[in-house]
C-alpha cells in the first residue's frame, strides 16, 4: 500500500534510540537534543509574543521582523547583503529548510552529492525530491575527503551537492581552502550547494566556521540552511530558515508554502530576541561545549574507544573495533539495554552499512552532571565486553 519513495527507507534509527533509551532507563546520547535549558530572555519573549496575541499564521515565507533579524546577522557576521524580502524563507526547522530546497531544485534524474557519513536525513531526503544520490567519502580518522574522488562524483547530471559544517556526525569543520576546492567545482559544473550550517556556533580549539556564500563567485549558487534549534537549545521550537538568491527563494518559498504554511509565528518573534544576544553568548555556548566534548572524549578513550577530536558540533563517531566484535547495531542495543547509555549506530549515517559497523555516534549536548553519569557507566563496557570479543 505504501509508495514507492515511501518504501524505500526506514524510520530514523535516532529516533527510535531514543524511543529504546525510554523503555530501558538508559541515558540518551543518540539524539542531539540538549537536557537543559534554553536562555530564559527568549523563553520569556516567546511567552511574551503568545500573550501579546500573536497567535495566528505569520507570512508564510516569514514574520517580517524576523527575516530582518536574520539579515542583519548576515551582514555584521559574513559582510552579506542579503535582502530580507526576496532571499530569505522562515521554515519549520533545518530539516524542513533541506526538503523544501531539494523540493525546489531537483527534477528527476539529477544527482547530488553527499559526504560520507552524513546526517542521517539526506538519504530520505534525497529520494523524496527524486534525487539520485552520489556519495563521497569523508576518510576517518581525520574525515578529510580527496579532492579527486570529489572531482570524479561531479558530472552533466550532478544538480547540487549538500555540505554539513560544522559536520554531524564526524564533527570536521572544513577549512576555508576545502570550500573553495568544492566551489571551484561548483562553478565548473553549474551546480548548487547547499550548505546545513546549524552547528555554525559550535566550534573548538580556535576553528572558525566558514560560510559557503562568502566565497567568490558562491553567493548566488549557495543555498544556506541553518535553524534556532542547536544554537539557542530550542530544537523543539521548530523555527530554521533558508538564504539563497531571489530566482531560488522563489521557488523555494512556493514549496514551503505547500508543506507547512509557515513556522510557529511567536517563537519567529522570540527568535528575533534569540538573534540578538550579545558576542558573549556564543563565546561561551562554545566553551561550554568544549568542556562537555573533552569530558565525553576521555570517558571514552578511558573506555578504549578511538576516537577523533571533534573540530565542531556536538557529536563523537567512537570506534569500537577494540572493545567488541559485535555489529554496531548489536553493540547499541547492547548499551542501551546493558550499560544503560544510548547511542546511534554507525551505519545509520552511511549508504552501505557495513561501513559503519564498528562506529557508534555519540551526542554530548548534555549537561556535565548526565555526562558524568554517562562516562561511569561507560567505563563497565571493558569489564563486560569479554564476551563479544
Ligand atoms: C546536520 C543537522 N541538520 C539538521 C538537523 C535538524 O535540525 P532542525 O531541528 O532545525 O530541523 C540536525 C539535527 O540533529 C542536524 O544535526
Amino acid at each position: 500500500m505504501l509508495s514507492q519513495k515511501a518504501s524505500q527507507f526506514t524510520e530514523s534509527v535516532i529516533r527510535e534510540m531514543t524511543r529504546l533509551a525510554q523503555i530501558h532507563k538508559a541515558i540518551n546520547l543518540a539524539q542531539g537534543m540538549p537536557d537543559f535549558e534554553a536562555p530564559t530572555e527568549i523563553k520569556e519573549a516567546a511567552c511574551r509574543a503568545i500573550m501579546e496575541g500573536i497567535n495566528q499564521y505569520a507570512i508564510t515565507w516569514g514574520a517580517k521582523v524576523f527575516r530582518d533579524a536574520i539579515a542583519a546577522k548576515a551582514k555584521s557576521r559574513w559582510s552579506l547583503e542579503v535582502d530580507p524580502e526576496r532571499q530569505i524563507t522562515v521554515t519549520c526547522g533545518s530539516t524542513e529548510a533541506m526538503i523544501a530546497s531539494l523540493l525546489a531544485v531537483i527534477n528527476p534524474g539529477d544527482e547530488v552529492i553527499i559526504f560520507e557519513p552524513f546526517y542521517e536525513n539526506y538519504g530520505p531526503d534525497t529520494i523524496l525530491s527524486g534525487a539520485t544520490p552520489r556519495f563521497v567519502t569523508l576518510h576517518a580518522p581525520d574525515w578529510h575527503f580527496d579532492p579527486r574522488e570529489l572531482e570524479n562524483a561531479f558530472n552533466n547530471r550532478t544538480r547540487a551537492i549538500i555540505i554539513n559544517t560544522p559536520n554531524n556526525p564526524t564533527g570536521k569543520v572544513f577549512s576555508r581552502e576545502e570550500l573553495q576546492c568544492i566551489a571551484g567545482l561548483c562553478q565548473k559544473w553549474n551546480v548548487l550547494a547547499i550548505t546545513d550550517e546549524i552547528y555554525e556556533h559550535i566550534v573548538y580549539d580556535g576553528h572558525t566556521h566558514q560560510a559557503m556564500a562568502t566565497i567568490d563567485g558562491m553567493q548566488d549558487r549557495t543555498i544556506t540552511i541553518n535553524a534556532l534549534s542547536k544554537t539557542y537549545s530550542v530544537t523543539g521550537w521548530r523555527v530554521g530558515y533558508v538564504i539563497a538568491s531571489p530566482e531560488l527563494t522563489q521557488g523555494i518559498r512556493k514549496v514551503h508554502d505547500f508543506l507547512t504554511v509557515g513556522a510557529p509565528a511567536p517563537l519567529q518573534e522570540a527568535g528575533v530576541r534569540a538573534l540578538a544576544l550579545p558576542e558573549e553568548y556564543y563565546t561561551d555556548l562554545a566553551a561550554s561545549y568544549q568542556r562537555r566534548r573533552d569530558l565525553l572524549l576521555k570517558a571514552l578513550r578511558d573506555a578504549s574507544f578511538h576516537c577523533s577530536t571533534p573540530q565542531g558540533a556536538y557529536y563523537i563517531m567512537a570506534d569500537f573495533g577494540g572493545l567488541s566484535l559485535l555489529n554496531d547495531r548489536d553493540f547499541a542495543h547492547y548499551l542501551v539495554k546493558d550499560i544503560g547509555v544510548a547511542v546511534v549506530p554507525g551505519s545509520s549515517f552511511f549508504r552501505e552499512s557495513e561501513k559503519g559497523s564498528r562506529y557508534v555516534r555519540l551526542c554530548f549536548c548534555k549537561k556535565d552532571s548526565t555526562l558524568q553519569s554517562a562516562a561511569e557507566r561507560l567505563q563497565k563496557i571493558s569489564r563486560q565486553s569479554g564476551g563479544h570479543r
